[in-house]
């Protein structure tokens, strides 16, 4: 991965973030990388943990003789998941013959609990030929114990034996899944206590399901450590694309940019920006300080898709509201290309496509637009994949968990915990009448009961 922040400063942007702006506050980048070189924190923790891999493989082995493997999960139990197969996978992967997949199970997600989105996947998924990765930290999200109910009343209703069709994968101590694991004897992983949920993409979380479909799992934790130390070793602000970034998206933030775009120029990377959504959202977006000030820090992610969002949201970014950094994903070299033929070329309209390469044209589409919005004024950087495959993969995870840490040290922050979430569970809880909810639920009506209701 490579990093060209040219077009975010203030040296070559109208009213950019200038070098002299990184620099008053490399003090607090500075005890940043002190504070991580001194104490790091958990996720960083399992890029180099062999035990914990090849716990996955063992079981990932015995996974990989199903047609399916079927996570159930959500949140940062199945974003991380869904990024690398969107990212390592044939776009048609379900699809394909058994002997193109190299004999690996088809994967499916059941992350909503929307009724007709998991029937459609029951309905092409035989259960005897399935496994269910039951992925929940906590084991008490209600969607993915919703799903997990329907799952394991398929099993009971079909006779099979759920030792031998599920896995969970979930707190080592806590939580529901856990005790049924022990009571049942059904094999469970183990997602490190000390690893939050929307960082845990490199534990059991997110290897299992990508080990069980032929990724080289190894390949992308080693990514991820090439990452922290490309980070830890470098004091230099201006040479360490963490430290720089962090700095680049805090000041604009703090100046009025409450958006960060992320845009792959790539189909394949787009599921990485549903991933990092959570990631920038969940971490970032908090109400009070460390210190208990209100800051309501944060800013919005959003995720577009070169070329595709040139011809929708584009226009908004170049001459609407300054509020929004913007972050392009592009790939050096792609798995496939494709040369466009000479046809029609007496007409000057197509002849200048003629003979040139897809891939080349995708990337000048992507260097096109970071350069009209450098001179609309609007800040935006480039980071590069030379290709794609599990060390690049691991290496953005890596990154992006020690840049959003990075980010959460300059707002002064909790950047691990998710209070903003809590409200919205418990009220579900008890709207669904969950024991030990009663005095939520009377909360509930009362909130209800004094609002003026304005429904047509
Ligand atoms: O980052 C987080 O902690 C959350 O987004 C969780 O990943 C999400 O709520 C799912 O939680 P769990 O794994 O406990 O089911």
């Amino acid at each position: 991965m490579k990093f060209d922040f040219t077009n975010a400063l203030g040296e070559n942007l109208l009213d950019g973030i200038k070098y002299e702006g990184i620099k008053g506050i490399t003090g607090r980048l500075h005890a940043f990388l002190e504070n991580f070189r001194q104490n790091p924190p958990g996720f960083v923790k399992v890029f180099k943990d062999s035990s914990h891999l090849e716990q996955i493989l063992k079981v990932a082995d015995k996974c990989k003789k199903f047609e399916n493997f079927v996570l159930v999960g959500i949140g940062g139990s199945a974003l991380g998941n869904q990024a690398v197969f969107g990212a390592l996978f044939h776009p048609m992967w379900n699809s394909l013959p058994k002997n193109k997949r190299n004999g690996f199970p088809r994967f499916f997600v059941m992350d909503n609990v929307d009724p007709e989105h998991i029937a459609s996947i029951l309905d092409i998924v035989d259960p005897a030929e399935s496994v269910f990765n039951i992925v929940s930290k906590s084991g008490s999200t209600s969607e993915t114990m919703a799903n997990y109910l329907v799952v394991r009343g398929i099993l009971e209703a079909r006779g099979l034996d759920p030792r031998e069709h599920l896995v969970f994968t979930t707190d080592p101590n806590e939580g529901v899944l856990r005790k049924i694991s022990i009571d049942e004897n059904i094999p469970a992983l183990e997602v490190p206590s000390n690893v939050g949920g929307r960082f845990s993409v490199l534990t059991a979380v997110g290897l299992l399901s990508g080990a069980s479909t032929g990724v080289d799992v190894k390949k992308m934790l080693d990514g991820a450590q090439e990452e922290v130390d490309r980070f830890k070793n470098e004091d230099d602000t201006f040479k360490n694309p963490v430290l720089l970034n962090a700095a680049i998206h805090y000041l604009y933030s703090r100046g009025g940019k409450s958006i960060s775009v992320m845009m792959p120029y790539s189909n394949a990377l787009y599921t990485l920006a549903d991933w990092y959504r959570q990631l920038w959202a969940e971490s970032l977006g908090k109400e009070k300080s460390l210190t208990g000030e209100t800051v309501n820090a944060g800013q919005t992610p959003i995720k577009s898709l070169g070329t595709i969002d040139q011809h929708s949201q584009v226009q908004l970014y170049m001459e609407g509201p300054n509020d929004k950094v913007i972050t392009f994903l592009r790939v050096e070299s792609f798995r496939r290309n494709l040369k466009i033929p000479v046809v029609h070329q007496d007409r000057k309209e197509l002849s200048y496509l003629c003979n040139n390469e897809m891939k080349d044209l995708i990337n000048y589409e992507q260097e096109a637009t970071s350069l009209a919005l450098l001179e609309h004024g609007r800040p935006n950087l480039t980071i590069s994949f030379d290709s794609i495959n599990e060390t690049e993969i691991g290496r953005f995870f890596g990154y992006y968990e020690l840049l959003v840490t990075a980010m959460g040290f300059l707002y002064n922050i909790n950047t691990f915990d998710q209070p903003g979430v809590e409200l919205g569970k418990q009220n579900t809880y008890a709207l669904m009448n969950r024991k030990g909810y009663e005095a939520q639920k009377q909360h509930i009506e009362d909130v209800k009961k004094n609002l003026k209701i304005f429904k047509i």
